[in-house]
């Protein structure tokens, strides 16, 4: 967090942006506007000069006991402290920075890197479950791309820290060190092009921003140091340890862990170039739809032509980091639905009486455009409210709330008793929100599947998952919370909305999706998941079971058929012939192949076994319609499908 140094012809820009920031509505005009009021500042400031002639006596007296060290390679910083110590005034920003005019003060603040400096000279301190957030929100609070971030995480502060609090009680987190953890969300930066940050005020998508806000707060609370980023120089200055132009007073700060998007990791490769190889398996990306192998292997890609925006990365598949339980394959982080609402209003909605009344999920107008008729059967049993952004596509008789607040939502869902989907959007995260709430979901069936190969969705997502529902994670809890429907079939639609009319159900809420369970999944694979040693020990090997698939069938679906879930981290474990013996495969004749994703596998008519020669090409998601796949599985915690039972 540096301030403008007039002297410099790349300016900070996160001392513009401190500026900026209460302008950001016509930020162009930022300067005019800035340059009057730094002009009254100068004069008043040239006034009270006078009234400091004491101050300034004992300044002089700090200056000669202060000697500056070496300057070798900062061939700049004599002239800026020069410069410094005649026009700290003419900006408060300096000042707030603990300039005071004294050489020491000025030094100070020209060699510091980021605000979090400090933190570096605790490279090995404990990790201590934090009882405030108050600590966080300077460094939100002056990044105008987390101003959404911010306001969520403010919000949630009561249900963090009690969440903290519970989880420590559970279990003994006091043997953790705490980690220097970069968290840089790319496409949040202005440099990405997307209007990812501002369009959150105004309907625009909002599942990455919600998930990023319960990492920050997570990380955060475990008791790690953070370090945001949400822009360029931010990074520059992190990641090289730009100060401004004087040597810096800390060594560097070595991060332990990176987490980012994939537009971040692109600007962290074009920041340091190829030096980002160096903390290549720090890196956890997040990665809403998940990443396949065969659109990770960079010679595959080329190979089969799946070049994409997003693909060829060459990650181990466990860095991506993914919004649901989509594949075993990726890292499921998630994110966390909010419902134990802070104490008041929870009373407040303990009143709330449960309507006639259905709220139909869908922000944009447009989503609703072919649904009248499903609508319409719904309104034949219950009132329709909405919360779409405008009304030109939906039906006169819909009580239309307009885009609001998370909590007026929430207000809503207490009241009403089913939540509509009407096929879009896809997986995100009001469903489970509804169920948190107290209401059943209507889940569209979606017949074909959608996927990348069919839907302009998913189109160049580097994943051909097949979709088939609204949302397949709501889908997979099913009756009597989610109802299946085809919005096309009266009858089926019809027959959900009365057996919803006739139960009543208490809030559902999976414990994954709670705060508490996405800081043990969190904390778990902070601690555990170390994807930098090739002899990983974690999960146990003692969570393996092995399951042989019948042709056909993905390892993640035979898995799933046992009640276990594929674990990826495992097949190393079963890639020959002398593993699979201990497995009773009895394997003939073998061979190593790079040619597919299901390895390892056999033949059953011949036994023949075919093994991965390339670790990169290991996948729990695809199949083969003559081999048997052998497949490693690993039992979960119930309502925590990330973790074994002995994985924590
Ligand atoms: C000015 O700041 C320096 C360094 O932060 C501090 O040591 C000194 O006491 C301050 N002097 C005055 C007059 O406040
Ligand atoms: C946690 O574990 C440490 C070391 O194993 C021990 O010293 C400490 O007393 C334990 N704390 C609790 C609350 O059990
Ligand atoms: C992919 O990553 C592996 C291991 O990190 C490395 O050896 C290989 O050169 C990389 N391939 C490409 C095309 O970048
Ligand atoms: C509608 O759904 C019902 C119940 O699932 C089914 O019996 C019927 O065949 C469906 N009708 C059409 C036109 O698909
Ligand atoms: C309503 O619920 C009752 C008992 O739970 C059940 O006997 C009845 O068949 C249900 N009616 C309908 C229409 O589902
Ligand atoms: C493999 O073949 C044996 C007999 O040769 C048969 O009993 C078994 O069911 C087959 N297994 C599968 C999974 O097809």
């Amino acid at each position: 967090m540096n301030c403008l140094i007039k002297t410099q012809t790349n300016f900070s820009v996160s001392g513009f942006y401190l500026w900026s920031f209460p302008f950001s509505v016509n930020k162009r005009h930022w300067t005019s506007l800035n340059q009057e009021k730094f002009c009254f500042l100068f004069v008043c400031l040239f006034v009270c000069l006078f009234c400091f002639v004491l101050f300034l006596a004992e300044q002089m007296k700090e200056d000669e006991n202060f000697s500056l060290p070496p300057m070798d390679g900062y061939p700049n910083c004599k002239e800026k402290l020069k410069w410094m110590k005649n026009m700290w005034r003419t900006d408060p920003c300096y000042s707030r920075h603990g300039v005071n005019g004294s050489l020491p003060s000025i030094f100070i603040y020209l060699s510091e890197s980021s605000s979090l400096v400090l933190s570096s000279l605790f490279q090995m301190d404990p990790a201590v479950v934090r009882e405030s957030l108050k600590g966080l929100y300077p460094s939100l609070a002056n990044k105008r791309q987390l101003h959404w971030i911010h306001q969520r995480i403010r919000s949630m502060e009561e249900v963090w820290v009690e969440a903290g609090r519970s989880l420590s009680a559970k279990y003994n987190l006091t043997e953790r060190t705490a980690k220097q953890i970069l968290v840089h969300p790319g496409a949040l930066t202005d440099e990405s092009g997307t209007h990812i940050a501002e369009d959150a005020f105004s309907g625009g998508p909002l599942g990455e921003q919600v998930q990023w806000s319960d990492l920050i707060a997570t990380l955060y609370i475990l008791g790690h140091h953070l370090h945001l980023s949400a822009s360029i120089p931010a990074l520059k200055a992190f990641l090289q340890g730009n100060t401004n132009g004087c040597p810096p007073q800390h060594s560097k700060v070595e991060p332990n862990l990176i987490y980012t998007d994939i537009v971040g990791l692109r600007q962290i490769q074009e920041v340091i170039g190829s030096s980002w190889i160096k903390y290549k398996c720090i890196f956890r990306i997040l990665d809403t739809f998940g990443t396949e192998p065969d659109f990770n292997h960079p010679d595959w890609v080329t190979k089969h032509h799946l070049h994409g925006p997003f693909g060829g990365l060459n990650m181990t598949l466990l860095q991506f980091y993914t919004m649901f339980p989509h594949t075993p394959d990726n890292t499921f982080l998630g994110f966390v639905v909010q419902h134990q609402l802070i104490s008041k209003e929870s009373e407040q909605f303990k009143s709330t009486k449960r309507q006639n009344q259905a709220l139909v999920y869908g922000k944009r107008a447009t989503f609703w455009q072919g649904k009248e008729a499903y609508v319409d059967v719904i309104h034949k049993y219950l009132d329709i409210h909405g919360t779409a952004d405008n009304t030109a596509a939906i039906p006169s008789y819909v009580k239309n709330h307009g885009i609001i607040k998370g909590r007026d939502v929430q207000t809503l869902l207490r009241q009403s008793k089913v939540f509509v989907g009407l096929g879009i959007p896809l997986e995100g995260p009001a469903p489970l929100e509804a169920l948190a709430n107290g209401c059943a979901f209507l889940n569209p069936k979606i017949q074909p599947p959608l996927s990348s190969l069919n839907s302009e969705i998913f189109k160049g997502k580097p994943t051909i998952r097949e979709v088939t529902s609204q949302h397949p994670y709501a889908e997979a809890i099913g009756e009597p919370y989610v109802w299946m429907v085809d919005i096309h079939n009266e009858t089926e639609v019809e027959r959900a909305l009365t057996a919803i009319l006739n139960q009543t159900i208490e809030p559902y809420l999976p414990y994954e999706f709670s705060c508490e369970g996405m800081l043990q999944r969190v904390n778990t694979l902070v601690e555990k998941q170390d994807l930098c040693s090739s002899t990983r020990s974690w999960p146990p090997l003692s969570a393996l079971q092995v399951v042989k698939a019948e042709a056909g069938t993905s390892c993640k679906k035979a898995c799933q058929r046992m009640g276990l879930i594929c674990e990826p981290a495992f097949f190393p474990n079963l890639n020959s012939v002398k593993n699979l013996a201990k497995y009773s495969v009895d394997c003939q004749t073998s061979e190593f192949s790079d040619g597919h994703l299901v390895y390892p596998a056999y033949l059953n008519s011949s036994k023949h076994c075919v093994f991965q020669s390339d670790p990169l090409l290991f996948s729990c998601v695809r199949s083969d319609q003559s081999l048997i796949r052998i497949c490693p599985c690993r039992d979960y915690i119930k309502d925590q499908i990330a973790l074994c039972k002995a994985c924590i």
